[in-house]
């Protein structure tokens, strides 16, 4: 077994992240600052350094939190923060309860801030709550921080909505105390127990299930379903996709990379954004039904974890 074998080894199993043979100029690169910092001569002093620690070990951590991809901007893709914003939002808000929305896989908070912004904008009588969660630390402590460079705030973000929502500071630009008291954010891994995060009415699920294999994907999706109204809505992004996957989602009609949960067990439900509230273009009775599905044997996931 070679030190790229079993630092990719220990990638996968935790945190998903698939890294093939051809990926080895990425773990050098990304781990070079690492083993700087840890006075090693190499990748293989490093898996020598790792071998018997499981994914939970310090430095584990430290390596698949190298290895992640934090690539992120307001707004992001337009049309998925549109669908909140002139469809989901003002059902859900109709409903009167307290709402939660969920931006999983958040990497430096953009994607729960641009919600923030629409839901701001939208002055929904009742309590709104965005929780942002992802694998990295880093990450997390910058979108607690909610301080953006220069470069991020021209990416995506109409110089109106800077204008409106961002403080200048010194090193950048801060976001305003009214979104971040909306917006929290926490170290959750996806292949994790995410059962201590409650239930979300809205997910945002985009740009990271493209890293994952079959296996993990349907696992997350699985996972993520849990944590989901009844008929509450997730987003993917646009180079995710659920087709051939054993997961109860399903495409909603002629919104891209929007799906609706379902396969709930049947009875009456008592959460407000059950299927009778969302309107006729919202309804699973609607929505694509022509998906392939085939089974994913979940042996091999339950063995890994
Ligand atoms: C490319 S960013 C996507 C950010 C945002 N969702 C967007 O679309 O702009 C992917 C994020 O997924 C996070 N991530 C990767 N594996 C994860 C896991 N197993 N659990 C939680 N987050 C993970 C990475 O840390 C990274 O910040």
């Amino acid at each position: 077994m070679t030190a790229f074998d079993v630092l990719a080894a220990l990638v996968h199993a935790g945190s998903g992240l698939v890294l093939g043979s051809d990926k080895l100029y990425l773990l050098e690169a990304r781990l070079a600052p690492l083993l700087k910092r840890e006075k090693l001569a190499g990748l293989d002093a490093l898996a020598i350094r790792l071998a018997g620690c499981g994914p939970d070990h310090e430095l584990a951590r430290d390596v698949m939190e190298a290895m992640t991809t934090n690539e992120s901007l307001f707004f992001r893709d337009t049309k998925p923060f549109a669908h909140v914003r002139n469809v989901a939002l003002p059902r859900l808000c109709s409903a009167g309860r307290p709402l939660r929305l969920w931006s999983a896989a958040a990497a430096s908070g953009q994607e729960a801030y641009s919600l923030a912004m629409i839901v701001e904008a939208a002055a929904p009588p009742q309590r709104v709550d965005i929780v942002g969660t992802d694998l990295s630390r880093d990450q997390v402590t910058r979108a607690r921080a909610g301080l953006f460079t220069q470069f991020e705030v021209q990416r995506g973000l109409p110089v109106r909505l800077l204008l409106q929502h961002f403080m200048q500071e010194p090193t950048g630009w801060r976001i305003s105390v009214s979104l971040r008291a909306m917006c929290s954010f926490r170290r959750e891994n996806l292949l994790g127990d995410l059962s201590a995060l409650g239930t979300f009415d809205l997910v945002f699920l985009r740009n990271v299930l493209i890293y994952f294999d079959i296996v993990d994907k349907t696992r997350v999706l699985s996972a993520v379903a849990a944590r989901m109204a009844p008929n509450g809505l997730l987003y993917l992004g646009t180079a995710d996709s659920i087709l051939g996957l054993d997961v109860p989602f399903t495409p909603l009609a002629g919104e891209r990379g929007v799906y609706i949960r379902t396969g709930l067990p049947s009875g009456p439900s008592t959460h407000a954004a059950s299927r009778r509230n969302w309107p006729q273009a919202l309804d699973p009775a609607t929505a694509h039904a022509d998906v392939p599905v085939v089974s994913i044997d979940r042996r091999v996931a339950v063995a890994r974890h």
